[in-house]
């Protein structure tokens, strides 16, 4: 008997990274998942995984930047389950860049994807929650960096202590209906948003991070889906409007971190390139809406 028998979780962004991490976890615990992702190809290799576990999935192509492609997918996941329990708003992007150079174009996307589209999530899964009449949980996405900020990564700060600061609010009016609403905070979690701050196995940027972190190394997804389990399962009925962080202890190790060497710069243009390819392929999914 898992914790989540019989649940249903609508996870968006569950094609890579954490919310693949989450779909995971969730389906171990019983869940039945709803992947939905813009990018089919990492959305089918979830429901792969998920399959292999024995759990059931439904995949359902959604960029959430799209009021209507999410009120769609929330639709096809209620008519394929019949419930819908757990909403997880974890799609999200990485536009950085110097104030002097930033294009309106990628602090517009980010904002719709890191800002909107977690409410526009929040908004249509909690109105089939509503409708359902039987209650549920929602996990939002936040990070570190919605109180930690710097050059370069403000704008993405910006979005995130949005986040941040929506789940608040949301807790407070979603209660009558049975429902809970809470945000996470990870640190640097080794997932390919995150290349350029995890590095790689062995590599300068990783060792450089392990020696900061007091735990000694970098978060993994099924770290955040450990939490993302707590706080839609049993245990986490009475939290709501909360925001937690995971990172291992690095909010308040990140002023020792040393000045780059070489080591670390020579790989920092390594990810930076294989990152600008990966952001070529998904641009023209984020246009699509
Ligand atoms: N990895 C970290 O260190 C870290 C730290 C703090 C917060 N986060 C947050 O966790 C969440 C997941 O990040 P990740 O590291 O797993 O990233 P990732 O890039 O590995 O995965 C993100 C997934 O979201 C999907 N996606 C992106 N934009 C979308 C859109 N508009 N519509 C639908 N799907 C979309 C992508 O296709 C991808 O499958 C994000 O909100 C991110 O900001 C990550």
């Amino acid at each position: 008997m898992g914790s989540l028998d019989g649940k249903v979780a609508f996870i968006t962004g569950a094609g890579s990274g954490i919310g693949r991490g989450v779909a995971e976890r969730l389906a171990r615990e019983g869940a039945s998942i709803c992947i939905a992702d813009m990018d089919l190809e990492g959305a089918e290799r979830t429901a792969d995984l998920i399959g292999q576990l024995g759990a059931k999935s439904l995949v359902v192509k959604c960029n959430v930047a799209s009021e209507q492609q999410l009120r769609e997918a929330v639709e096809q996941c209620g008519a394929a389950f019949g419930r819908l329990d757990i909403s997880v708003a974890n799609a999200g992007i990485a536009r950085g860049g110097p104030v002097l150079e930033l294009a309106l174009k990628d602090w517009q996307d980010q904002l719709d994807v890191n800002l909107t589209g977690v409410f526009l999530t929040v908004q249509a899964t909690a109105r089939k929650m509503v409708e359902f009449g039987h209650g549920g949980r929602i996990v939002c996405l936040a990070s570190l960096a919605a109180e930690i900020t710097g050059a370069g990564i403000w704008a993405y700060s910006v979005t995130k202590a949005g986040v941040r600061m929506m789940v608040r609010g949301l807790g407070q009016e979603l209660g009558e209906h049975g429902i809970t609403v809470n945000a996470i905070g990870p640190g640097v979690i080794d997932t390919p948003l995150a290349a350029g701050l995890a590095g790689e196995e062995g590599g300068a940027i990783r060792t450089n991070l392990e020696r900061r972190t007091p735990v000694g190394r970098a978060g993994i997804p099924a770290d955040i889906a450990g939490l993302v389990n707590f706080m839609a399962g049993p245990d986490g009925g009475f939290m709501t409007g909360s925001y937690v962080i995971m990172d291992g202890g690095l909010r308040d190790a990140r002023a020792l971190a040393p000045e780059p060497d070489e080591g670390i710069v020579a790989e920092s243009l390594k990810i930076m390139a294989e990152g600008q390819k990966r952001r070529e392929k998904m641009q023209p999914l984020l246009d699509d809406r």
